[in-house]
């Protein structure tokens, strides 16, 4: 591995494995920031510019859903040696609070402030197993807050999602209503874990939270290095269309061509997943300027687009024959789902600048070089 340790210190607990390295020394400058989930698809490139920013990155991550390949190449592309001191990852479970423990107390300095990705996110899954959805992210959330207080980190940005809006109409703005018709239990840990949050900030003045809402993340790095590596089947739309687009599948499903919209396909807020990690750089900006109490942005285009319109901008950016079928709907599904990004590019001074064609050629650059993402095969 290119992270090699200059020592390895173990930590019992950790549900994937129980070694955890990283490198001693920090830069005495830069902010150090502690990334939750920063080995994951949106983690990786968030940690990306981080690092092109300034900031030093301490990773928390158990590789349940990612590889360590994925912070090599970051570090790669940050224009960083394999062993810089920038860059600290700790194979640790956020629910094994003691292994989070020694995290905080090998860290040099007191963390400025977290980004908490590390979650599990299969919608199917979380209906099939419940309780390890909720003890994943909402046990390991419980340590992770409490172990902030405990060190004196009290900024956090968390990954929401849309899913928390339900049944709520679009275009959503953040005061649209939340919690009410959320279809399954990974949404209920997003909608939970806000209010915990929400709940956290009112009792202490000190701590300061910033909930961002993600609509659909989708696209790669430009380099075609970096990107989403679903395991198995692909739940979502673009991984799938990208593995049919690259001959790993014959032919996508569309669940349900009857919704009430202009083609009858189902509509999303497909969002550059590049953008997105932008977002989180303006929301640790926000936090350092406004650093109590609880704010939520959407982070979204407002643009939406249908399951066609994203299998036509596919087969332009690869070149590649989409096949597909029309199937039922998927339960639990929405027709419409986009957001009203407004209160971002006020508050945050944020707003999404790569469209669908953007999204799709980088998804393939990822797609097509990486035909079986970080894994050799
Ligand atoms: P991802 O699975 O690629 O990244 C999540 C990371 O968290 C993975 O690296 C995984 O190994 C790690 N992780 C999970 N449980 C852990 C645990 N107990 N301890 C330590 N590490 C753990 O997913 P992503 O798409 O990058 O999503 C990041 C966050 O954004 C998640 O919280 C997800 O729910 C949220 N989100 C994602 C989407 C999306 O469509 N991708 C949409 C809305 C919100
Ligand atoms: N779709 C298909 N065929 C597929 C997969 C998806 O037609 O094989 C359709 C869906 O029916 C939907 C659209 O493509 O109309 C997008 O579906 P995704 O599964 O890619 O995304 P969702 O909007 O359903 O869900 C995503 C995340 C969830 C998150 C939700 C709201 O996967 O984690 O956005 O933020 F909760």
């Amino acid at each position: 591995t290119h992270l090699e340790p200059p020592f390895i210190i173990s930590l019992r607990g950790s549900s994937c494995s129980s070694i955890s390295y990283h490198h001693n020394m920090s830069s005495l400058t830069n902010p150090n920031v502690l990334v939750t989930g920063g080995a994951g698809y949106i983690g990786s490139h968030t940690v990306l510019k981080l690092l092109e920013n300034g900031y030093d990155v301490t990773i928390i991550d158990n590789l349940c859903n990612s590889s360590e390949t994925s912070m090599e190449r970051v570090l790669k592309l940050a224009g960083l040696p394999s062993d810089s001191s920038r860059l600290t990852f700790h194979n640790v479970d956020i629910c094994d609070r003691n292994g989070m423990e020694e995290v905080f107390k090998a860290a040099t300095a007191p963390f400025k402030a977290c980004i908490h990705f590390a979650g599990l996110k299969a919608v199917g899954e979380s209906v099939k197993l419940p309780l390890k959805y909720y003890h994943n992210n909402l046990t390991g959330t419980f340590f992770l807050v409490e172990l902030m207080q405990q060190y004196g980190c009290k900024k956090i940005v968390f990954s929401s999602s849309a899913t928390v809006y339900g049944t709520a109409a679009s275009p959503l703005t953040e005061s649209s209503q939340v919690g009410v018709g959320v279809t399954n239990p990974y949404g209920r840990t997003k909608y939970f874990l806000e209010e915990i949050l929400r709940d956290t900030t009112a009792s202490d003045p000190d701590f300061g939270v910033i909930l961002l809402r993600y609509f659909n993340p989708v696209g790669a790095h430009e380099s075609g290095t970096i990107g989403e590596d679903p395991q198995g089947i692909p739940n979502n739309l673009m991984p799938y269309v990208q593995q049919v687009a690259v001959g790993r599948r014959d032919k996508l499903t569309v669940h349900g061509d009857d919704y009430d919209t202009p083609d009858g396909t189902g509509v999303r807020d497909y969002i550059h997943v590049v953008d997105l990690a932008a977002g989180h750089l303006a929301a640790l900006r926000k936090l350092d300027i406004v650093s109590t109490g609880c704010n939520v942005y959407n982070l979204g285009t407002g643009n939406g687009y249908s399951v066609l319109d994203m299998v036509k901008a596919m087969r332009t950016a690869s070149g590649s024959e989409i096949p597909y079928v029309v199937g039922p709907r998927r339960e639990g599904d929405l027709g419409s789902c986009y957001a009203n990004p407004k209160k971002a590019r006020e508050e945050l001074g944020w707003e999404a600048e790569l469209g669908i064609e953007r999204m799709c050629a980088d998804a393939w650059r990822w797609q097509s070089n990486n035909p079986t993402g970080y894994k050799t095969e």
